[in-house]
């Protein structure tokens, strides 16, 4: 059964480690991230893109994948189904009525009345479902897309995120400190004054995005700062990716799709094993 992440993360909070979401992009991710957790006995949250969710043929079917691994795998660790980044109030509902037990309500682009607005019309629905829910402050951009012209503007402000946990009850928040979606160009520089004065201000768990490319040391600083949840992607796509490439490039006679396949869920099961010891939250489950 798929659970929400309120205990998980106010677990987390209390025993200073972080539960990383694992974005779930088609059934080798899903596989791959629940056997690392149930091999290391982590909470753990799978993440759900509006366009993964698409890809793999809807919210139902993601539901009902992830549900039937759980049981056919007999995962015995908790498991949350959260939608990343959901775009819109409607969004969320679609995800919420085909059964995720978590949302992200990302109304970052809008001034943060708005975004408070909006985010109460998702705690509304959520809650009458006992879904969790997580919001976003300043505007976590990608490092190849451009967004962040200017840190200042895009970097969460400790009265707006202030403001939103004293009108919203969220599980918990992504403040845009200077984590970026991908890789990083050159060294990650990450706000940990601010993130340090939110947490202390806000006593809500963080959640830091883009956690691919992140140095080992940042990521536990940041615990330390408050982050109960940190999002990996990019790394588990790159580590299939580069499995499948080299597989295909070394045996050209290969044409099972399972083969290279089975092996790119192998490198994903490895690359969460990793994280999940770096995060603290082995044996934590
Ligand atoms: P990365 O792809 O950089 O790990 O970021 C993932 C993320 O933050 C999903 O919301």
């Amino acid at each position: 059964m798929l659970v929400s992440m309120r205990e998980m993360l106010d677990n987390a909070r209390e025993q200073n480690y972080a539960v990383g979401q694992f974005n779930i992009n088609n059934l080798e991710f899903a596989q791959g991230i629940l056997l690392a957790a149930e091999e290391e006995q982590s909470p753990v949250i799978c993440g759900l893109s509006k366009g993964a969710a698409k890809y793999i043929g809807g919210f139902s079917t993601a539901v009902n994948m992830v549900e039937g691994l759980i049981k056919d795998f007999g995962i015995t660790v908790p498991v949350a189904l959260h939608l990343d980044h959901g775009s819109s109030v409607e969004l969320c509902k679609e995800a919420v009525e085909a059964g995720v037990s978590s949302v992200m309500i990302d109304a970052s682009d809008l001034p943060i009345e708005d975004n408070i607005h909006t985010t109460n019309k998702v705690m509304e629905l959520a809650r009458a479902k006992g879904v969790s829910v997580e919001a976003e402050v300043g505007h976590v951009g990608a490092q190849d897309s451009g967004v962040i012209t200017n840190p200042e503007e895009a970097y969460a402000k400790v009265e707006d995120c202030l403001k939103l946990i004293q009108e919203t009850d969220v599980d918990c928040f992504a403040p845009a400190l200077g984590s970026v979606h991908g890789f990083y160009q050159g060294k990650p520089d990450l706000a940990f004054d601010r993130m340090e004065e939110i947490y202390k201000k806000t006593k809500k768990p963080l959640v830091l995005h883009g956690g691919s490319g992140l140095p080992k040391e940042d990521i536990q600083k940041a615990i330390g700062f408050g982050a109960a949840k940190v999002n990996v992607n990019t790394e588990n796509q790159t580590a299939a990716t580069q499995t499948v490439r080299s597989m295909l490039n070394e045996k050209p006679e290969l044409y099972d799709p399972r083969k290279y396949l089975g092996a790119a869920r192998d490198s994903i099961q490895q690359t969460v094993k990793t994280k999940i010891r770096e995060f603290g939250s082995a044996n934590k489950a």
